[in-house]
């Protein structure tokens, strides 16, 4: 009995796991993301389900509140939060990961101490201090990734004098305590310092990290949460974590390496503040005052794209903040209705997060065909007449191109400089995210035409029907 028990439960977590990696494919394609989320949460619901059934449930009571007060509070914010918001979102849900991973560690590692540890506890041991020292530094890096986007913290790169030297101290003291805690299992008190440590080591891997590589440094804190989960599987024995830990640390390590190529930039470089000086050089403002900048207005722009047969719109992170993206949809309408062809470029690190534009233009309903890749673009932009611009910056700075002193220089960007005309809808000639100037705006083929992305976009629509009427 108790094996075909066993075998049922393990055969249930085999199904929750092809549905975890089924799921996972399908939210590789825009056309099957839902679809795929929709399946891999059911296989987290059978996961859940046949846990409880498995484990020996002290108070199901607290369970069942547990799960309603976390899942209203989910709920509410998931709702409540701004699409801009979303990467501190994903930061401050990792760091609960984590920290629930290191708790459960913590827990079983007491449990097991009142019992007595087993002759052969060394893989036992070694999985709590994994669990507690990944899931502690997860919980504190992710608490300090969620203030500096919420701008609690300050955005800035944060390093402590001589602080790669106290970080591999730290490391080592983490490590030597959990070789202490091994040889001296009964002792408690190691185990706790490699809490203590480890959370003092996640605030000082995150601070040094800058504003603008936050995405990068949730992504990767993303995979130190399933790494996490991983390591408190291995203490509780339990299978199902395993896999699930093992999944979500593989797909944010990939994820994250993504992310660092999009931008030509090395895991190191991020990790160690590589943009801190992004605000002071690259600039290129040297002889900005003999460069002209010609700007449109919409009854120009509306004459510009009447004459156009080719368009491609470029969003970036100024479509997200003025959430323009129906309106652009409403333009892309109106264009094709005049015998327009319309395709949108999307870089990889457009917005704020992975997919920002993809998730803004499915919104719309704007359909997948019609989203084109950086590589499978980029090469038609010099037959495109006209390359709209919203919102976007440092994604087509032909800087990363041309000014090897430029901090992007080598970032891969999309060519809309090649385009015959190109114009620009922004609120002024701020910087984006990189801080850095823009030799784009100045360019004998571009056009700037100011406003908040919605309404600029609106407006065009708006004259662009009058002249169809
Ligand atoms: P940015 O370079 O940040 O530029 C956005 C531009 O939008 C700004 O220059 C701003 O100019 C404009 N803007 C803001 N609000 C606007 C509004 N309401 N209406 C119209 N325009 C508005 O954006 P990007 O080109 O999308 O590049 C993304 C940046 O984030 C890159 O540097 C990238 O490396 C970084 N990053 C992204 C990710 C991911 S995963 N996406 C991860 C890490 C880093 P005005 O103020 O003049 O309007």
């Amino acid at each position: 009995m108790e094996n075909f028990k066993e075998l049922l439960i393990n055969c249930t977590y085999l199904i929750a796991s092809f549905l975890f990696i089924f799921g996972i494919k399908r939210m590789s394609s825009p056309a099957t993301a839902k679809n795929g989320n929709l399946v891999s949460g059911i296989g987290m619901l059978l996961a859940i389900l046949v846990t409880l059934l498995d484990r020996h449930i002290l108070s199901y009571e607290l369970i069942i509140l547990g799960l309603v007060i976390g899942s209203a509070i989910g709920a509410v914010l998931a709702y409540k939060v701004e699409m801009t918001a979303m990467p501190q979102m994903v930061g401050l849900l990792n760091g609960f990961g984590g920290g629930a991973s290191a708790l459960v560690g913590m827990a079983e590692y007491y449990n097991t101490s009142l019992h007595g540890f087993p002759d052969d506890g060394g893989k036992f041991l070694v999985s709590v201090g994994l669990s507690l020292l990944i899931g502690a530094v997860t919980f504190t890096g992710s608490l300090i990734a969620f203030g500096k986007l919420q701008g609690l913290v300050t955005g800035k790169v944060v390093k402590l004098p001589g602080q790669n030297p106290i970080v591999v101290l730290l490391i080592l003291s983490i490590l030597g305590l959990v070789g202490f805690g091994m040889a001296d299992p009964g002792n408690l008190i190691y185990f706790e310092l490699v809490v203590f440590l480890s959370l003092v080591l996640g605030v000082l891997l995150v601070m040094p990290i800058g504003g603008a590589d936050m995405p990068v440094a949730i992504s990767l804190l993303n995979s130190y949460s399933g790494l996490a989960g991983a390591a408190t599987g291995f203490v509780i024995d339990n299978n199902m974590l395993i896999i699930a830990g093992a999944l979500v640390g593989a797909s944010g390590i990939i994820l994250t390496n993504i992310m660092c190529k999009a931008m030509n930039r090395s895991i190191m470089n991020v990790l160690l503040g590589g943009w801190a000086n992004t605000a002071e050089s690259g600039s290129g403002d040297t002889d900005k005052k003999d460069l002209v900048v010609k700007s449109v207005d919409t009854e120009e722009a509306a004459m510009l794209f009447s004459g156009a047969s080719k368009v491609v719109i470029v969003p970036g992170y100024g479509m997200a903040v003025s959430q323009a993206q129906h309106a652009v949809k409403d333009l892309m309408n109106v264009l094709e209705k005049n015998g327009t062809e319309v395709r949108f470029a999307i870089h990889p690190v457009a917005g704020r997060m992975p997919g920002h534009m993809n998730i803004l233009l499915a919104e719309s309903n704007v359909p997948y065909d019609k989203l084109f890749a950086l590589e499978e673009i980029n090469d038609d932009f010099k037959n495109a007449d006209i390359s709209l611009v919203i919102g976007a910056n440092d994604v087509v700075n032909p800087a990363a191109r041309n000014n090897p002193q430029s901090t992007i220089y080598g970032m891969p960007i999309l060519n809309v400089d090649y385009s015959k005309t190109v114009i620009v809808v922004k609120r002024s000639m701020n910087a984006g995210y990189a801080g850095i100037e823009n030799e784009l705006f100045y360019m004998d083929n571009t056009l700037m035409y100011f406003g908040d992305a919605k309404d600029a976009v609106t407006k065009l629509v708006n004259e662009l029907k009058s002249m169809n009427s």
